[in-house]
C-alpha cells in the first residue's frame, strides 16, 4: 500500500544491508494482513497534493519552496489535502505557502538536544517513535546519511509522506512498527534517538535494552522523556492516568535513569537538559484543535497537573554503547 522500496534500496552497501530483506519482508506481511481503515482515508489525502515545479528545500527550517507563486486553485488544493490530516502534532512545517502550526513546537525540543550530541555527518540513525519525522528532517540538515523513524500511528506516517512529497528524499523514512516489532540486535546505527516514548513502556528497562541492541558498538543514544525531581532511587508510577494521559508507567528521576542505563549496559551516561514543559511548546492550534497542554494542567497550580501530579518535566540523556565487547560480555547481554 506504501511504496517503501525507494527507502530499502538505500540501505544496499550500508551497515544496514543485513536489515533489507527482513524489513521488506516484514512490510508485504504487514500490508497483506492490514485491516485498518484509516489508511486508506489518510493515502486519499495524498491524491488530493497538487503538482508543484521547481521546489526548493530547506531542511533547517523544514520549508520547502517554489520557483513560482502558487496559483489559488494549487494553494487551495494543497492546504485542503494537509488539512485532510488533521491533527498535526509535530512540526511545524513550512509548506509552500501552507504553515502547519502544529500542536508541539519541536524546534524548542531540537535546540536543546542538538548542542550535545555526537556530530551527525554520515550518520546512519534511527528515531523510535519519530511521529511524523519532523526530527528526522531536522537530522538530516545536520548531516545525517539516513534516517529511519519508525512509528506505529499511521496518520504519522502519512503525514511525513505528505511533505516528503515534495522534498523527495529516499534516506529519510518513517516505518510503521514500533520497537518492539523491528527486527532485534541489529546493532548498526550509528545514533539512536528514543524521545518522548519511555514513558509509555510498560517495561522502560526492556526498550532501554532493545535501544542498546539496535546500535553499532561505540553507538550513541539519546533519550529524551518525561522525568520527575528525587534521587536517584525514585520514580513516580502514577495511578491512573497522567496529565489526562492513560498511557504513562514510570516517570524516574534523571538520577534513577542514569542508573537504568548504566544498569543496561551504557557507558558516560549524562544528563543534559532537564525543562519544565511550558504552554508555548505545546498549545491548542488550528492544525490541532481540542485540548492541549494548558488544560492537562491544575487549573490553581500550575506545578500540578489535573490529576495532582507533579507537573510534566522532561530531560535529555546521553549515552555510549561500550565499543569493547569484554564489557559488553560482562552485562550478560551479547
Ligand atoms: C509523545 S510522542 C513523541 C514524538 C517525538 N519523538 C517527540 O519527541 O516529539 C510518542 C510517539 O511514540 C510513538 N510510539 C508509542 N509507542 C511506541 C513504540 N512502542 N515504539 C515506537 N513508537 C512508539 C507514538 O505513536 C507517538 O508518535
Amino acid at each position: 500500500m506504501i511504496n517503501y522500496r525507494p527507502f530499502l534500496d538505500t540501505l544496499t552497501d550500508t551497515a544496514l544491508a543485513h536489515w533489507q530483506a527482513p524489513l521488506a519482508e516484514q512490510l508485504d506481511h504487514l500490508f497483506a494482513t492490514l485491516n485498518d481503515g484509516n489508511l486508506p482515508r489518510f493515502l486519499k489525502q495524498l491524491d488530493r497534493l497538487p503538482v508543484i515545479e521547481g521546489v526548493h528545500v530547506d531542511l533547517d527550517q523544514v520549508a520547502v519552496s517554489s520557483d513560482q507563486p502558487l496559483s489559488p486553485d494549487q494553494s487551495k488544493q494543497l492546504n485542503d489535502a494537509l488539512r485532510g490530516l488533521i491533527p498535526w502534532r509535530k512540526g511545524p512545517f513550512q509548506v509552500f505557502d501552507t504553515f502547519i502550526d502544529s500542536e508541539w513546537r519541536c524546534d524548542l525540543k531540537w535546540a536543546r538536544v542538538a548542542p550535545h550530541i555526537s556530530n551527525l555527518t554520515q550518520r546512519i540513525v534511527l528515531d523510535v517513535g519519530s511521529g511524523n519525522g519532523y526530527y528526522g528532517w531536522r537530522m538530516k540538515a545536520a548531516g545525517a546519511r539516513l534516517v529511519a523513524g519508525i512509528d506505529p500511528s499511521w496518520l504519522s506516517v502519512v503525514q511525513h509522506l505528505a511533505i516528503n512529497h515534495y522534498i523527495q528524499d529516499p534516506t529519510h523514512t518513517v516505518l510503521p512498527l514500533t520497537m518492539e516489532a523491528m527486527a532485534p540486535d541489529l546493532e548498526a546505527f550509528d545514533t539512536v534517538f528514543s524521545m518522548g516514548v519511555l514513558y509509555h513502556r510498560r517495561s522502560p528497562l526492556d526498550h532501554l535494552a532493545e535501544l542498546r541492541a539496535a546500535l553499532r558498538p561505540g553507538g550513541e543514544l539519546v533519550l529524551e522523556t518525561l522525568v520527575i525531581e528525587g534521587n536517584d532511587k525514585e520514580a513516580l508510577v502514577p495511578p491512573g492516568r497522567y496529565a489526562r494521559m492513560n498511557n504513562v508507567w514510570f516517570l524516574p528521576s534523571p538520577e534513577a535513569l542514569v542508573t537504568w542505563l548504566e544498569k543496561i549496559g551504557f557507558d558516560n551516561v549524562r544528563i543534559v537538559d532537564v525543562t519544565q514543559t511550558r504552554p508555548e511548546e505545546q498549545r491548542t492550534t488550528e492544525w490541532k484543535p481540542g485540548q492541549s497542554f494548558s488544560d492537562y494542567l491544575d487549573p490553581e497550580d500550575a506545578g500540578r497537573t489535573i490529576e495532582g501530579h507533579p507537573a510534566p518535566l522532561r530531560a535529555v540523556l546521553v549515552a555510549e554503547k561500550p565499543a569493547n565487547a569484554e564489557r559488553l560480555r560482562r552485562y550478560h547481554l551479547d
